[in-house]
C-alpha cells in the first residue's frame, strides 16, 4: 500500500500519469492535487474519477501553509510533481507566474516533504518532472545528454531549470530521495490547444490560419504522451536516489514538415482534397528567443531501465487527430471562455 501525491494531474501529461497509476496500481492510493488553472481540466479524468484508489484535491502549490498542512495530514509515501505553468509564449508575456508556480511552488513542496518526512527520507521519494528545454538550444548537430550543462533561454525554461536545481539541492543537502527526468515535447490526447499540435488541429478543423513562427525551421523531438507516462512509471519505481534520466522519442521534426504531415492527415480524415488544409499555413512573426533545435539522447533510460518509445510518429499523430475529432465537446469546452481572448492577444500582433 502506497499513498502517492501527483501534482498537476488535471493537466495534459499529469492526467495520463494519474490514469496510468490509478489503473495499473490498484493497491496505491493516488491523490491528484491541482489548482485547475486554465490548463487544468477534470474532464481529462472522467473515466477514472470514481475509482476507489483515486482522490482529487484542489490546492495551489504556491500556498506554503496549505502544502505543509496537507503533508501533515496525509502521510504521503511519494510525490510525482508535474504541476507547472508550461507554455513558453505565456512565459514571455508573464514571467512572474512561472517563478511563482514553477520555482516557489516546487520549493514549497520540497519544504513540506522535508518537514514531514524527516527521519524517513530513505522510505520516501520526490520525483520531479522536468523538460529538455533546461539544456537550451542545439545547432544542427548533437543531442542533450544527462550531463549537458543547463543553459535555459526562455522564462519558462529558466524557471524549470531553477526548480531542477532546488530538487538536486534538497537531495544533496538534506539527503532526501529525489529523482528528476527531463523529457522532450509531448503530443497526444487532452493537450491544451495553445501548443503547436493541438492548436494546428483545431485551426485546420475550423478552416483558420495555421500560424508557423519564423520560417518553420525550428526542430522539436516529439514523444507520445503515454510513452512519457510509462517512462515516469519505470523511473519512479526503478531509479536510484539522486538520479536523472532524459526521455525522448528519437523523433526530430522541423515544425514546417510536421505541419505539412498534419495537414495531409487532416485532409484524409476530413475528406478534403489533398493539399486543401496546407493552404491554411501562414508564416507569422517568430517567437522571441526561439530555441532552434531540441534533441534528446535517452540511451541511459533505454540501457538501464529498458524503456523505448512504443509508437511511430505518423501513427501517433493520426491517433491524436482521431481523438480531437471524436472529442469535439472537450475541444469546444476548452476553447470557450478565456481561450479566445488569449488567442486574439497572442496572434493579433503577429
Ligand atoms: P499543463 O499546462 O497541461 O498542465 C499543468 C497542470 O498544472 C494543470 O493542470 C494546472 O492546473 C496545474 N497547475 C498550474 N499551476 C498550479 C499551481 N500553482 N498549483 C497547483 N496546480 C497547478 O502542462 P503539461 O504539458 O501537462 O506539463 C506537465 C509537466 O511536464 C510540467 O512540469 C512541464 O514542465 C513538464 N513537461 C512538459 C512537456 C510537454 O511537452 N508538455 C515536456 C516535458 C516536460
Ligand atoms: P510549443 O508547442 O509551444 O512547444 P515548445 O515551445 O515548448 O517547444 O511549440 C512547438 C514549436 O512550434 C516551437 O518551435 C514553436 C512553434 N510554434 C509555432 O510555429 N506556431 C505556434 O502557434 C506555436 C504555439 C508554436
Amino acid at each position: 500500500m502506497k499513498k502517492i501525491l501527483i501534482t498537476g494531474g488535471a493537466g495534459f501529461i499529469g492526467s495520463h500519469v494519474v490514469r496510468r497509476f490509478v489503473q495499473n496500481y490498484p493497491d496505491y492510493q493516488i491523490v491528484n492535487l491541482d489548482k485547475l488553472t486554465y490548463a487544468g481540466n477534470l474532464a481529462n479524468l472522467t473515466d477514472i474519477e470514481n475509482a476507489p484508489n483515486y482522490r482529487f484535491v484542489k490546492e495551489d502549490i504556491t500556498d506554503a501553509v496549505a502544502m505543509s498542512d496537507l503533508f501533515g495530514k496525509e502521510n504521503f509515501d511519494a510525490v510525482i510533481h508535474l504541476a507547472a505553468e508550461s507554455h513558453v509564449d505565456r512565459s514571455i508575456t508573464d514571467p512572474t507566474a512561472f517563478v511563482m508556480t514553477n520555482v516557489i511552488g516546487t520549493v514549497n513542496l520540497l519544504n513540506a516533504a522535508r518537514e514531514h518526512w524527516k527521519g524517513e527520507y530513505d522510505q520516501k521519494r520526490f520525483y520531479h518532472v522536468s523538460t529538455d528545454e533546461v539544456y537550451g538550444a542545439l545547432g544542427e548537430e548533437g543531442m542533450f545528454t544527462e550531463t549537458t550543462a543547463y543553459d535555459p533561454h526562455s522564462p519558462y525554461s529558466a524557471s524549470k531549470a531553477s526548480s531542477d536545481h532546488f530538487v538536486r539541492a534538497y537531495h544533496d543537502t538534506y539527503g532526501m530521495d529525489c529523482v528528476i527526468s527531463n523529457c522532450s515535447n509531448n503530443y497526444g490526447s487532452h493537450h491544451f490547444p495553445e501548443k503547436l499540435i493541438p492548436l494546428a488541429i483545431n485551426n485546420i478543423k475550423n478552416n483558420k490560419p495555421v500560424p508557423v513562427y519564423g520560417k518553420g525551421e525550428n526542430v522539436r523531438d516529439w514523444l507520445w504522451v503515454e510513452d512519457h507516462a510509462r517512462a515516469i512509471d519505470v523511473i519512479f519505481h526503478q531509479s536510484k536516489t539522486g538520479d536523472t534520466y532524459n526521455i525522448g522519442g528519437h523523433n526530430e521534426w522541423k515544425n514546417i514538415d510536421l505541419i505539412h504531415l498534419l495537414c495531409e492527415i487532416m485532409d484524409e480524415k476530413l475528406g478534403r482534397e489533398k493539399g486543401e488544409s496546407a493552404k491554411l499555413i501562414t508564416y507569422v512573426t517568430d517567437r522571441a528567443g526561439h530555441d532552434l533545435r531540441y534533441a534528446i539522447d535517452s540511451t541511459k533510460l533505454q540501457n538501464q531501465l529498458a524503456w523505448v518509445p512504443s509508437l511511430q510518429f505518423e501513427e501517433g499523430l493520426a491517433k491524436t487527430v482521431d481523438w480531437y475529432l471524436q472529442n469535439e465537446a472537450w475541444l469546444n469546452n476548452v476553447t470557450s471562455g478565456n481561450y479566445q481572448s488569449y488567442y486574439d492577444k497572442q496572434y493579433s500582433e503577429k
